[in-house]
């Protein structure tokens, strides 16, 4: 604990201390420390060789690329990200390297970090990361995930941080800079526009200036500019016919010309698709899977990189000067002095206590208590009987995903959680498996050593379970999605919003049987809830890691109040989506021509996502954006400003948030700006400043929500640039997109 205050009080100021401050006790042999960052880049660059420079421009096993051993810089090691340090793989293979020290805990799924709205808890997520990540050795965490949920298929979502631009860039900003504070580099994913799983190595988006300027691009512009990431990923797909990996537009214009990013650009994995682009267009590093794209391999597939032999041979051959290629190493050594360099780092420590406190922290403060009808939750365990119910009450949820499935030093299943918050009480906990999922278990050789099989047919699982919850006083069923294909998993898309293995049906018959029904589902997108009205309790419990069991009965029971609010609006079905309202046009694309080599996507909804699309066509969601309910209640209110008028767009505005309720809680005050009439179309209204507060009961706070002219703005496409037009706006305030019980009006002068 006293570490972690440490860490929060110097948060704020480590990070620009660190990199100005030089030891003289350990200089290297060859390079010189006492010289800032550029000047030591710009040495090691006058003493690096044609062959030096293009090693360490490019991989040279799965997650490392070279140092220069003859100048005493060490290899580069990367890895998974983003919501654990990932386990060593083989040299060259995706195989399980073995090692005994690679278990991790795992912090929850970037969803869950989002729904805390908790900007300092990030800053502790990614501190708690960089120091797992220092003790494995790495230098670089492939994270955080910022794409945005576009619809509640993308198989990715639970990797990101949600539907809405100002979320995701608040959070994203003190993520970067608690992970770098250590000295690990973040390398922000996956910039840009990759919304999409199934075809995302071919993908053409074909999207707005407006939608890409005020909707996908803001989290990796406040990663870049005010958090200072020292890593970007270029995306898989392609923008404007480009891959993303090197793209002249996404990359050197904006990325780097416009928000002056000065750290490397790292290629999704077999993500290069060109020398010349690859040389031209932004590209600094090669990683990757050999080099077709993530399907055939070779004994010495590193040399054949783009940015390997080739580059090397065409630059001998005078096709190239060496101008690109210094760009490329003055940023790698960039990179290296910031991290591997850097002799002012910290220790690193694995699974150490404050990391599963803050793992379970950001767990407690993001799981979302959806629906509470008379106020089943919390549970009075005194003297009765529980019967849990589900596969996702004891299935392992760390393993599987993809890319960052991760090897766990423990992880607390809900059923585990609840056995032993409530093991020195007389409460009776019974279980029923409900229905059968997926029971596999591995990913890429880590095994949860579950097993997890069942034979039983539904119809026995389902009877089962009803007998039991016909005497039990509640019923609480741990269900949802998991890390399979086709759920909540990397390289493809769910296929409908339907829950999975016939739940629907089990839901139903356990709310019927038990009126103390709770459902808490396990996933990291919205799925459809047609038993909605029948179940009295809905809590969203994501994909928690480690301490995902012990967070979800601090929460079941009381003992945490919940106050995490939905990052994404929890459409009914997908009819409700912007993006499956325009046909396959918009999603998942149509295929150019007969070869399937580009399928390109079109985002016709535009500006309109998440609540800006159900906000535009007066659609009522299952749960709106920024909802999320409490065992106490609040009131905001008194919402005022100082003055009716700015001329720079700054506003201060204040309001009060009172606990009217018996337990002490937090809410997030949000606030939301109208633009009332405008050249273009605007939303309805757009999230521009919020903040959680803690109160005990009966407390009144006021809090203190600033605004400036970017919040006003909208991205003009006839001058390339933000503007902002003079004329009436009004503010929202309230805690939940669908609850803004106070307004004011302004005026842009
Ligand atoms: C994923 C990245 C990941 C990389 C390395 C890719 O397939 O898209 O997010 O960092 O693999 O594992």
């Amino acid at each position: 604990m006293k570490h972690r205050l440490a860490f929060l009080l110097l948060f704020a100021i480590f990070h620009f201390s660190l990199f100005t401050f030089h030891s003289l006790a350990q200089v290297p042999v060859y390079l010189d420390q006492t010289k800032d960052i550029e000047a030591r880049v710009e040495d090691a660059l006058a003493r690096m060789t044609l062959a030096e420079k293009i090693d360490v421009i490019h991989a040279q096993s799965k997650f490392s690329s070279a140092g220069v051993k003859r100048l005493g810089l060490p290899d580069f090691w990367t890895d998974d990200g983003p919501h654990g340090v990932r386990p060593d793989v083989l040299w060259d293979e995706w195989e399980q390297a073995g090692q005994t020290n690679d278990s991790c805990v795992a912090f929850p799924a970037l969803t869950c970090l989002a729904a805390t709205w908790n900007p300092m808890l990030s800053a502790e997520y990614g501190h708690a990361l960089g120091e797992e990540a220092l003790y494995r050795g790495k230098s670089m965490i492939l994270g955080p995930g910022i794409n945005i949920y576009r619809t509640p298929l993308g198989g990715r979502n639970f990797e990101y941080m949600g539907e809405d631009p100002y979320l995701t860039s608040r959070m994203v900003v003190p993520y970067v800079q608690g992970l770098q504070s250590v000295g690990v580099a973040s390398c922000v994913k996956h910039y840009c526009l990759n919304n999409e799983e199934e075809y995302r190595h071919k993908v053409n988006v074909i999207v707005s200036d407006r939608a890409l300027h005020e909707i996908y691009l803001p989290g990796f512009e406040a990663a870049v500019k005010e958090g200072k990431a020292w890593g970007v990923m270029g995306a898989y797909n392609l923008y404007k016919d480009e891959h993303n990996c090197h793209n002249q537009y996404t990359l050197n214009k904006i990325l780097k010309q416009d928000w002056g990013f000065d750290g490397v650009v790292v290629s999704d994995w077999g993500g290069a698709h060109d020398l010349d682009q690859a040389v031209k267009n932004g590209l600094d590093m090669e990683f990757g899977t050999w080099t077709n794209g993530l399907s055939e391999g070779a004994s010495n597939a590193y040399d054949m990189y783009y940015l390997s032999k080739q580059y090397q041979k065409a630059i001998l051959e005078g096709k190239y000067t060496t101008k690109e290629l210094d760009e490329k190493v003055r940023r790698v050594l960039r990179t290296f002095f910031r991290t591997t360099m850097n002799k002012q780092k910290p220790y690193g420590f694995l699974c150490s206590e404050e990391h599963y406190q803050t793992a379970r922290l950001v767990a407690q403060q993001g799981i979302v208590l959806l629906q509470n009808e008379g106020d089943v939750l919390p549970i009075e365990p005194q003297g009765k009987k529980i019967l849990v119910v589900g596969e996702n009450a004891i299935k392992m949820m760390t393993v599987g995903g993809g890319s960052s499935s991760l090897k766990v030093q423990h992880e607390i299943s809900p059923l585990q959680g609840l056995q032993e918050r409530l093991k020195n009480t007389d409460c009776q906990i019974e279980y029923a498996r409900g229905y059968v999922g997926d029971t596999s278990g591995n990913y890429n050789g880590v095994t949860t050593g579950q097993n997890l099989k069942d034979d039983r047919s539904p119809e026995e699982l389902i009877a089962e379970a009803v007998e039991k919850a016909k005497t039990a006083d509640y019923v609480i069923i741990f269900g949802g999605l998991n890390k399979s294909d086709y759920q909540d998993s990397e390289g493809h898309d769910r296929k409908t919003m339907d829950l999975p293995y016939g739940q629907d049906n089990l839901i139903k018959a356990l709310a019927t049987a038990n009126k103390n029904t709770i459902y808490v589902n396990i996933s990291g997108n919205a799925v459809s809830m047609p038993w909605k009205k029948q179940v009295p309790a809905i809590v969203q419990g994501w994909f928690l890691g480690s301490e995902a069991g012990t967070a979800l009965a601090d929460i079941l029971t009381g003992d945490a109040n919940p106050c995490g609010k939905l990052p994404f609006t929890w459409h009914e079905s997908l009819e409700q989506v912007g993006a499956h309202s325009f046909g396959e046009a918009a999603f998942p694309g149509i295929w150019r021509g007969g070869e399937k080599k580009i399928i390109d996507e079109e985002y016709k909804e535009g500006i309109f996502v998440g609540y800006r699309w159900t906000d535009k066509q007066k659609l009522k969601p299952t749960f709106a954006f920024g909802h999320g309910l409490s065992y106490t209640t609040f009131k905001v209110s008194n919402l005022r400003s100082e003055f009716d008028e700015t001329a720079d767009g700054n506003m201060t505005f204040k309001v009060d948030v009172t606990n009217t309720g018996s337990r002490p809680g937090c809410d997030v005050v949000q606030l939301y700006i109208t633009d009332v009439k405008c050249s273009v179309e605007r939303p309805v209204k757009e999230l521009k400043a919020f903040q959680k507060v803690t109160l005990k009961p009966g407390e009144t706070q006021t809090v203190t929500l600033t605004t400036d002219k970017r919040a006003l703005s909208f991205w003009d496409e006839q001058t390339d640039n933000w503007k902002a037009e003079p004329g009436e706006f009004i503010a929202w305030v309230g805690d939940a997109s669908d609850r803004l019980t106070c307004k004011v009006k302004f005026k842009l002068q």
